[in-house]
């Protein structure tokens, strides 16, 4: 049997699309990859116990810590070559990785966002935020989306998409979470595999 693509997940906050992840390898939904690692920019990040709870190795890598952008990324690609990560996934990440980070790991960085890309993306676009534009702008039909990460935020090619409709008294706190279980905890896992089974060909 073919070796599993070594997958490290960077979170930064409650780590529902981890979860997502750590369930899906469970259930044999990733099959082609493991989860070995979990880093998070943040401290006190819930998806840090959801790591530990699926007894999953962790590191917490603080930007202010280190200094610089430059020194916190340094640090991230020492994590990667330590644990020897093949495929990186960007889970709730709120930190956007340089140009210098991105074209080291080229097609092997993917990243879920909350809208339906071209909306409502690129800097300044995170988490709740994307909500409460799409609710101002009126959209009908919002969504999510996966693709990969290049030095353009959220600019990458993309590798799947789902449509969720929008509903009347919607707030960008009921948007989010059917954003998230209609799409995001479904194509994050299913594009996962999907690029794993496609790397571990050229492991
Ligand atoms: C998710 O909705 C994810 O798509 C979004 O932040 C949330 C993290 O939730 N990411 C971005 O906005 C990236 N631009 P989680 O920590 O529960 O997975």
């Amino acid at each position: 049997m073919q070796k599993k693509v070594n997958i490290a997940v960077l979170v930064s906050g409650g780590g529902t699309n981890l979860q997502a992840l750590i369930d899906a390898e469970k259930k044999g939904i990733i099959k082609s990859g493991k989860i070995t690692l979990v880093i998070s920019n943040k401290k006190d990040a819930f998806a840090l116990t959801r790591a530990e709870r699926a007894n999953i190795k962790t590191a917490t890598v603080l930007r202010k810590e280190l200094g610089s952008q430059e020194a916190f990324e340094e640090r991230i690609k020492e994590l990667l070559k330590e644990n020897d990560v093949d495929l990186i996934v960007l889970a709730g990440f709120m930190s956007i990785l340089s140009k210098d980070f991105t074209s080291d790991y080229e097609e092997r960085i993917i990243n879920v966002h909350p809208s339906l890309i071209p909306s409502f993306c690129g800097q300044g676009f995170y988490g709740l935020k994307v909500h409460e534009h799409a609710l101002a702008k009126g959209v009908k039909v919002t969504g999510a989306t996966v693709h990969f990460v290049n030095e353009v935020p959220d600019g990458g090619k993309i590798i799947m998409q789902k449509a969720v409709a929008v509903k009347d008294g919607d707030t960008p706190e009921t948007l989010q979470k059917r954003v998230m279980r209609l799409a995001e905890w479904k194509i994050l896992p299913l594009s996962v595999e999907m690029v794993s089974n496609k790397l571990i060909n050229v492991k």
